[in-house]
């Protein structure tokens, strides 16, 4: 069967009433957007090592970019004294690994640097920045990624992981814990853009970064991703948190069915507030069902998990890549259709 003929019947059948899990009814307070006419998923695409190429309907040049993501900095300094109760433990969390390719020992910021060399060598249009890029909101380590960029002379994108914003024990819900770090020690990563939603056209092509790192998505974001939809530009799609894709565990926690308090084990050990009561939000439910019904999504780039891994539903695929704290990165090639 053609790639976009099972597609729709995928789409079609999952409209019925098969009762799907992950089909929550569409949320009453934001009208669904309608898909535009034009189907513009992949023609195809494919995968070796850390090189994706991805066929890609009406474009005219082809370009690539750099995905990375858990690079797991921890360089601080004498301003991060007052939070070393709450910085610890993420401190000492990757301060040695093994390079990923090699095996050979290796650390945070060689990996990082490493990784922009090959970018400049590539000639990436991009650089995108998805999440965990440092353990903490450290200061020093912001300073360093900003140089690190800058010498580089590469364009890039940053949406947050969890661990960016997050000093362990302090107090609060994970939405403002995340807005206080965001601006008091993230906002120049941005480079200007929204921090918990952004977008970048390249070539026609749209790199969109949607912050997803409480887990849940934001009424916005979901008006947000509507908006890339009804466009009609072929885009991809940077989360930290990889979405739920069916009998994956919860790291692909956004949108998981079985996401909840019940279900947060690392509550303790991270020292932050319980994931929500009952589940998900009915718009993070929403958010899941259009992302994987959006004619015009060519891929989902991801991290969190750590490990490298590909889902693809519905025809439109999910990369996770390893770790940037082990040296891992991803090239993705769009290449005319
Ligand atoms: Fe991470």
């Amino acid at each position: 069967m053609h790639p976009f003929s099972r597609r729709l019947f995928v789409q079609a059948t999952a409209m019925g009433s098969l009762g799907f899990p992950t089909l929550a009814q569409p949320s009453p307070e934001i009208p669904t957007s309608k898909p535009p006419s034009s189907h513009r998923n992949p023609v195809a695409f494919s995968q070796d090592r850390n090189r994706i190429r991805i066929l890609t309907p009406g474009l005219a040049r082809p370009f690539n970019l750099l995905m990375l993501a858990d690079t797991h900095l921890f360089r601080d300094d004498d301003r991060g004294e007052p939070f070393r109760s709450f910085s610890g433990r993420m401190a000492k969390a990757y301060n040695q690994t093994r390079h990923f390719e090699s095996g050979e020992p290796t650390d945070p910021e060689k990996g990082f640097t490493e990784a922009l060399r090959a970018a400049q060598k590539n000639q990436s249009a991009l650089v995108a920045l998805v999440g965990d890029i440092v353990s903490f909101p450290s200061e020093a380590a912001v300073e360093w990624v900003l140089a690190q960029l800058r010498e580089s002379g590469l364009p890039s994108l940053y949406t947050a992981g969890n661990h960016d914003w997050h000093y362990e024990g302090m107090e609060g819900p994970l939405d403002s814990l995340r807005d206080t770090w965001i601006q008091k020690r993230l906002l120049p990563l941005y480079r200007g853009d929204s921090p918990l939603m952004s977008v970048r056209e390249v070539e026609g092509v749209r790199v969109v970064a949607i912050d997803n790192s409480t887990y849940e998505i934001l009424p916005a974001q979901l008006d947000f991703l509507r908006q890339q939809i009804a466009s009609n530009n072929p885009f991809v799609l940077c989360v930290h948190i990889p979405l739920h894709a069916p009998g994956r565990s919860l790291g692909f926690g956004c949108g998981h069915p079985d996401w909840s308090a019940d279900t947060d084990r690392n509550h303790q050990l991270e020292r932050r507030v319980r994931w929500r009561e009952g589940g998900h939000t009915r718009v993070t439910f929403d958010f899941h069902r259009e992302v994987f019904a959006a004619p015009n999504l060519l891929a989902i780039f991801a991290g969190h998990t750590h490990r490298a891994s590909l889902d693809v539903i519905n025809g439109i695929p999910q990369f996770v890549t390893d770790p940037n704290a082990t040296g891992a990165h991803l090239f993705v090639d769009f290449i005319p259709a």
